[in-house]
Order: C-alpha cells, then sequence, then structure tokens
C-alpha cells in the first residue's frame, strides 16, 4: 500500500508499505478521504514534539472497515466508518473520569502511531465510528475537525445571550464558529483575524461581526462590548492577557494553543473579573456528538473546505496549505 510518512523532519516520502493486519480488538480501514491539518506540516517539518519518526501522519480521516481482529465483529466489514484518533489506556485518573484525551498513556493516531494519509491504517475497534449515509464520504473526514470544538465548548458551555469573541478564523476558529451558532444558538459571535480573506470565511461561517487587527488593535475596534466567552483559536501566547483585559466580569476563556513559549498575566486581571479559564485538547468522546449535529444540518463542514487532491500530490497540498491561508483552508487528500 501507499503511505506518506515522514521519514525524519524535513522528509515527506509517499513510500510503498506492507499492509497492515488488525490486532485483537483492531479493524483495519480501507481510507477513502483524509483532511490536512496544521499538526501534519508540524510533524513534516519537525515542529511536534510528540512525533516519533519514522511515522505515517494523517489523524482526520474516513474510510471502510476491510478486515477485523480477533474480539472484533466480522460483521462490521464494509461499515463507513470516521476514526477518533485518541488511543487511551481506560484505567488511569483522566480515562477513568472520562477523559481519554489526556490519558497518561496517550497515543494519538498520526502522531504517536502510524495515521491515515495511507491507503489503509488499522485503529482499534472502538475508534471506528459508523456513520450514517447522509454524511457524504467526501466530507466524512472533517469530523474529527469538529470535535475540537465540540470538546472546548462542553467546558464553556455557550448560552444564546453570550457575546463570543473568537480569535483566529483558521479551521478551528471556522468550527467553534459553526458550533457556538449552529448548535448553541449564540447570538453574538465576533471574530478576529489579521486576514482579511479568513475574515471573510468567518462570516460565511456565521460569525456576526468581524475584526481585522493587523493594524488597529481589537480592544480600539469593540468600542467598550465585553466578550463574555472567548475562544483562543489563533493560539499566540500574547493572546490570553489581552482577552483577559477584554472580558466581561465572570466571562469564561477557552484555549487551544500548544505554544512553548511564556505569556505573561497577572493575577489581578483573572481575579477581579472572577474570569473561568478552560483549556482543550483534542476530544472526549466527541464523535457521535459531532456526527450527530452533521446529520442534523447543525454544522457545515463544506463551508471550510476549499481544496481536494489526489494522494500522489500530498507534497503540493500541504505546501499549498502551509503557504496559502489566503486562499486554502481544509484540504483534502482524496486516496482511491
Ligand atoms: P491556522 O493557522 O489556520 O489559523 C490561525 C488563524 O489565526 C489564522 O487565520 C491567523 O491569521 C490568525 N491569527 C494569528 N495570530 C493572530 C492574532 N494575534 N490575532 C488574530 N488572529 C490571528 O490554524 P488552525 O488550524 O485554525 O489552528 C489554530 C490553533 O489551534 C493552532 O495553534 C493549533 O496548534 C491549535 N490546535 C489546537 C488543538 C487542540 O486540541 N487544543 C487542535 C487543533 C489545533
Ligand atoms: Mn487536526
Ligand atoms: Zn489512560
Amino acid at each position: 500500500m501507499k503511505s506518506v510518512v515522514i521519514e525524519q523532519p524535513g522528509e515527506l516520502v509517499l513510500a510503498e508499505r506492507p499492509l497492515p493486519q488488525p490486532a485483537a480488538g483492531e479493524v483495519r480501514v480501507k481510507v477513502q478521504f483524509a483532511s490536512i491539518c496544521g499538526s501534519d506540516v508540524h510533524i513534516w517539518h519537525g515542529h511536534n514534539p510528540f512525533a516519533k519518526y519514522p511515522r505515517v501522519i494523517g489523524h482526520e480521516f474516513f474510510g471502510l472497515i476491510d478486515a477485523v481482529g480477533d474480539d472484533v465483529a466480522a460483521s462490521r466489514i464494509g461499515e463507513r466508518v470516521a476514526v477518533d484518533p485518541v488511543v487511551s489506556c481506560g484505567h488511569c485518573y483522566p480515562c477513568s473520569i472520562g477523559r481519554p484525551n489526556v490519558c497518561k498513556e496517550l497515543q494519538v493516531i498520526g502522531v504517536h502511531r502510524d495515521g491515515g494519509f495511507s491507503e489503509y491504517a488499522v485503529a482499534p475497534a472502538k475508534n471506528a465510528f459508523r456513520l450514517p449515509n447522509s454524511i457524504p464520504d467526501k466530507l466524512a473526514s472533517m469530523v474529527e475537525p469538529f470535535t475540537i470544538a465540540a470538546n472546548i465548548t462542553a467546558f464553556l458551555k455557550p448560552q444564546p445571550n453570550d457575546v463570543a469573541l473568537i480569535y483566529g478564523a483558521g479551521p478551528m476558529g471556522l468550527t467553534a464558529i459553526q458550533v457556538l451558532k449552529g448548535v448553541y444558538g449564540v447570538e453574538q459571535v465576533l471574530v478576529v483575524d489579521r486576514l482579511p480573506e479568513r475574515l471573510a470565511l468567518a462570516q460565511e461561517n456565521g460569525a456576526d461581526r468581524v475584526f481585522n487587527n493587523s493594524e488597529i488593535p481589537l480592544a480600539a475596534q469593540l468600542e467598550g462590548v465585553q466578550p463574555t466567552l472567548i475562544i483562543d483559536a489563533a493560539c499566540h501566547p500574547a493572546i490570553l492577557a489581552e482577552a483577559a483585559a477584554l472580558a466581561s466580569p465572570a466571562a469564561r476563556i477557552g484555549l487551544l494553543g500548544f505554544s512553548g513559549e511564556p505569556c505573561s498575566i497577572t493575577q489581578q486581571s483573572l481575579t477581579s473579573k472572577e474570569l473561568s479559564l478552560f483549556t482543550s485538547r483534542l476530544n472526549s468522546n466527541r464523535f457521535p456528538q459531532v456526527i450527530e449535529w452533521m446529520e442534523q444540518g447543525q454544522i457545515q463542514p463544506e463551508k471550510l473546505v476549499t481544496h481536494y487532491f489526489p494522494l500522489a500530490e500530498v507534497e503540493q497540498a500541504m505546501t499549498l496549505f502551509e503557504k496559502d491561508p489566503r486562499t486554502c483552508c481544509k484540504v483534502i487528500l482524496q486516496m482511491g
């Protein structure tokens, strides 16, 4: 089978690899579509601290179960599935309280173990979620990115009367907009980015007001509006302090970033307004919820997708995705 292998940082090859056999409790998926994420690019360039090499990348993928290991019902062969990349031990403290995404032995498919930019991939059977026919093949790899928004909003508990502010209108900010509007019915969703093209996408994805902070700081444009719910999906370390300064008293702030740089913030700026700070990593069992949202039309994954490429053109696809955020949002690889 053909697989996209990062042999070592900087070295991406489309390699011929042996077909993997599913172990006990696993399924093999004949991958149909897989979407590119910033973290795939980071593994390619050696900027992901968790990655081990060589690695088949890809953690957002969809396909058909074509083989099962021991202890998995053969009737699952042929199922259309989206695969949750979070593989957890099931018994450590975070696993025991329903947060397998921060399992002490967390293994992320496509990061710690081989992933979905490949003609076939293996995964635990319980990670393979059957999809209703109403979710088309070419959008099915988009379940995973929406689980990030599902996870952070589960902490933030959005309400219709919230004034939400989202930093960043990349894939993460856009999925968050859609979930706030389409699932939680938040009446006011404000979005800030530095690229006008991304802000136009934010509007197409449901943002009520957009702000470009490339020249004028956001604070000067908000005219005193104090957001009650803020999501940092741009993830620059300076954003937290600005968010705390702009927030309404009693606001909630959600962070998604993984920067290793310190961010400077005072206790006073958080405590005087009694702000709540939540962080969110990947997703904790959110696939069923997102699949239901898609099925019911509460979210529209097609609004994020700008390009499709065949697997053979993976390097062009990843380069375009990385270099051209003005024309690119989600880029999807087609395997077949
Ligand atoms: P992206 O790079 O496509 O989007 C970021 C957007 O933020 C861009 O449109 C950029 O113009 C904008 N931006 C950058 N600095 C800004 C600033 N100071 N003010 C306003 N806008 C600014 O990235 P993507 O895929 O949307 O991911 C966003 C972040 O989320 C990344 O840092 C990524 O590491 C993180 N992430 C976290 C996950 C988690 O589970 N916690 C999962 C996936 C991504
Ligand atoms: Mn991703
Ligand atoms: Zn665990």
